[in-house]
């Protein structure tokens, strides 16, 4: 565990290009493995960080069929749409392949032709859900059904996302087919398996042992699945998209996904490297780091290793920080429902604010348990964390440099209490950031880093060079030094979580060359040194855009009901004779008025033929009162009088109910008298 690394191969999960990417991936993998990177590359050690997208699978051809178009068109589209937002967002990945590439298809081949040479597979013909209908076999994706795990009834043909656990297709309660919904039949087919039992007892020592020190989320579930042991595992699929089984008589067969996609952190490092790859894969100085969500755990933890294993000559991940899921204003995160916050969107609702982005999803990260975002805490962390912390602090410095030094760094003087008691805070804030850091306590980490920003106002505070400088101009030389080096500082200790802060913040302050050995240091910036006007690192959020988002989060919601929307069941029969009782006659509206101190309610006067009569209905939601003056309604005529809001109501008028919950008021198609019967 504690072995010195020369260098660190980072991977983040490859996304499936089914869809852009939202906050959840970006809180759950990809800002906290860019921040591992930069931290590294901070350092100055040597990193590889890895990403690409996920072009495979069932996820991609049921968004292809929805669409009508090839599977080819979707990942074209999404694997464009995913690598610029991430660019966009600073992800620094070294390289942003893709698993339909040459290199891909060969080294995936290569991989399963090997294990296939060395009898690591085992080939069995078995009974596997078909559906007639659609003509084709059921895995994965294409088949939910319950859990028998934990009962969820939505788990996948190869996963309870619910419970994590691993599945075969067979073993879905109720299994549903997600193309037609019809039931599966059984059917014969063969596939080649990799017997993971045969790997349980180096999976156990590996994880249970020897990695003590991982996260207990993740520790805990690779326990409970090795404790309920485990079972060979199909890497083949009938199917029409994927990896062709490199093996002769293997026609209409492909590699599973999840074979497939984490051998694409390897093709992508053959795409970054060239043929320097194995230094990253098989030295034994080379520590690998598997950034992914919690939904992907076995599938790094045991599937995968178990690959590495059965060929050999590749090392395992040292540790695997994966994290919970984030939920989105109290709801879950859906692509498929389209309830998220894109990327892509937020990069061009909200241009510029990249920073904001990162740090928010970091301070509420789901690192150890579940999270939730919501706009309202975006607007209050960004307000009275960035720019009244943060914000201020650097421009308070750089502002009085300016105003009392012409732009140049005083040079020091004697230190007082105050300036030391300062520079050691920063110090030991440097030693615990590292400490976080180094145990992927990112939340933890960047509060740390805010409170070197606290401290440096707290300075400020005390030490008033605005008053001091009143008498004592060497007095605020050494105050405004002071200061200016804690703003380096902080170039420094955000660098990883807030980038283009930093780069603005480091040319403001005009220096470069910043690495983490230099934190802590308070001879960052020479006396007599320029710094640059201050220019604005952070700005307030309004409420307007808090409102806009949130508006457009409730009308997706809503869009979701409409679509979801079915109409009620029939009631049980009823003879004509009951139903002939009820009284239903034609009127016309005379007066229609809202009643007073109510919301609902509104009170027509009704021409019905004979005396007239007065019915309350509440419908005042949905229409103007005046809208309903001179039209025709139906009503039922014979319920006994009924008391509202201290008025009469002699009946009730007959609206259809939307799907939305409105009502729309019910009338005849033609010109009918007043009083006329319906029935
Ligand atoms: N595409 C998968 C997902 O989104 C992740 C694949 S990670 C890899 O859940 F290791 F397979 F590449
Ligand atoms: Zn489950």
């Amino acid at each position: 565990m504690s072995k010195e690394f020369k260098r660190t191969l980072i991977t983040s999960a490859l996304p499936y290009a089914n869809g852009p990417v939202h906050i959840g991936h970006l809180a759950g993998v990809y800002v906290p493995a860019d921040i591992y990177a930069r931290y590294k590359r901070l350092k100055g050690e040597e990193v590889l960080f890895i990403g690409g997208s996920d072009e495979h699978g069932v996820p991609i051809t049921i968004k292809a069929k929805a669409e009508g178009v090839t599977p080819q068109d979707i990942v074209d589209r999404y694997h464009n749409i995913i690598k610029d937002s991430f660019k966009e967002l600073g992800i620094t990945f070294d390289v942003y392949g893709r698993t339909t590439s040459e290199t891909h298809r060969k080294t995936a081949s290569d991989f399963f032709r090997k294990l296939y040479d060395k009898g690591e597979f085992i080939e069995k013909t078995s009974q596997q859900l078909y559906d007639a209908e659609a003509n084709q076999f059921l895995a994965d994706r294409y088949v939910t059904g319950t859990c028998p795990h934990c009962g969820n009834e939505h788990a996948y043909g190869d996963q309870c996302e619910a419970c994590g656990t691993s599945l075969n297709a067979t073993d879905l309660i109720n299994p549903r087919s997600a193309i037609t919904g019809n039931t599966p039949v059984l059917k014969e087919t063969s596939h080649w398996y990799l017997p993971l039992d045969k790997w349980e007892p180096r999976l156990r020592q590996w994880i249970l042992e020897d990695h003590k020190e991982w996260r207990s989320n993740v520790y805990g579930q690779c326990k409970s699945w090795l404790d309920m042991g485990l079972q060979p595992r199909a890497v083949s699929r009938d199917l029409d998209w994927g990896i062709p089984v490199p093996v002769e008589g293997a026609e209409g067969k492909v590699l599973y996904v999840w074979f497939d996609a984490p051998i694409g952190y390897i093709s992508n490092t053959i795409d970054c490297v060239g043929d320097d790859w194995e230094k990253w894969w098989k030295d034994k100085d080379t520590r690998m780091i598997h950034f992914i969500g919690k939904d992907n755990i076995v599938f790094h933890c045991i599937v995968f290793p178990a690959m590495l294993m059965a060929d050999g000559s590749y090392n395992l991940p040292d540790n695997v920080p994966a994290n919970e899921f984030l939920n989105l204003e109290d709801n879950k995160i859906s692509t498929s429902r389209n309830y998220a916050v894109w990327l892509h969107e937020y990069l061009q609702e909200l241009p510029g604010r990249q920073d904001e982005l990162r740090y928010v999803l970091t301070a509420n990260a789901p690192e150890t348990k579940d999270n939730n975002f919501t706009w309202g805490d975006y607007q209050q962390r960004v307000n009275s964390e960035l720019v009244a912390i943060l914000g201020n602090f650097i421009n308070r410095a750089v502002v009085l440099t300016h105003k009392y030094f012409e732009g140049n760094v005083p040079a020091a003087g004697e230190l007082l209490d105050v300036d030391k008691e300062l520079i050691a805070e920063v110090e030991k804030l440097k030693n615990e950031m590292t400490e976080q850091l180094d145990a992927f306590r990112f939340r933890d980490a960047l509060r740390t880093a805010m409170d070197m920003a606290r401290a440096g106002n707290k300075y400020l505070q005390e030490t008033e060079p605005w008053k001091v400088s009143k008498t004592d101009m060497a007095r605020t030389a050494t105050i405004l030094n002071i200061a200016l080096q804690t703003c380096a500082n902080l170039a420094i200790a955000f660098e990883p979580f807030l980038p283009f802060m930093s780069e603005k913040l480091m040319k403001m302050l005009n220096v470069e060359n910043l690495t983490w050995d230099k934190l802590g240091s308070f001879t960052l910036l020479p006396a007599g040194s320029k710094i640059s006007e201050p220019v604005l690192l952070f700005e307030k959020v309004e409420d307007e855009v808090v409102v806009f988002q949130q508006e457009k989060l409730r009308k997706t919601v809503e869009q979701n009901k409409l679509a979801a929307w079915t109409p009620e069941p029939v009631k049980e029969n009823v003879e004509y004779d009951d139903f002939a009782k009820v009284d239903i006659r034609v009127g016309k509206v005379l007066e229609c008025s809202n009643v007073p101190k109510s919301k609902k309610l509104l009170e027509f006067k009704i021409d019905d033929g004979m005396e007239g009569r007065t019915i309350l209905s509440g419908i005042a939601a949905y229409y103007k009162p005046e809208d309903l003056v001179g039209k025709e309604v139906c009503f039922i005529a014979n319920f006994p009088p009924r008391k509202m809001m201290g008025r009469e109501s002699m009946g009730m008028i007959l609206s259809a109910v939307n799907a939305d919950g409105s009502l729309t008021v019910i009338g005849p198609q033609g010109e009918v008298k007043p009083g006329a019967t319906v029935g």
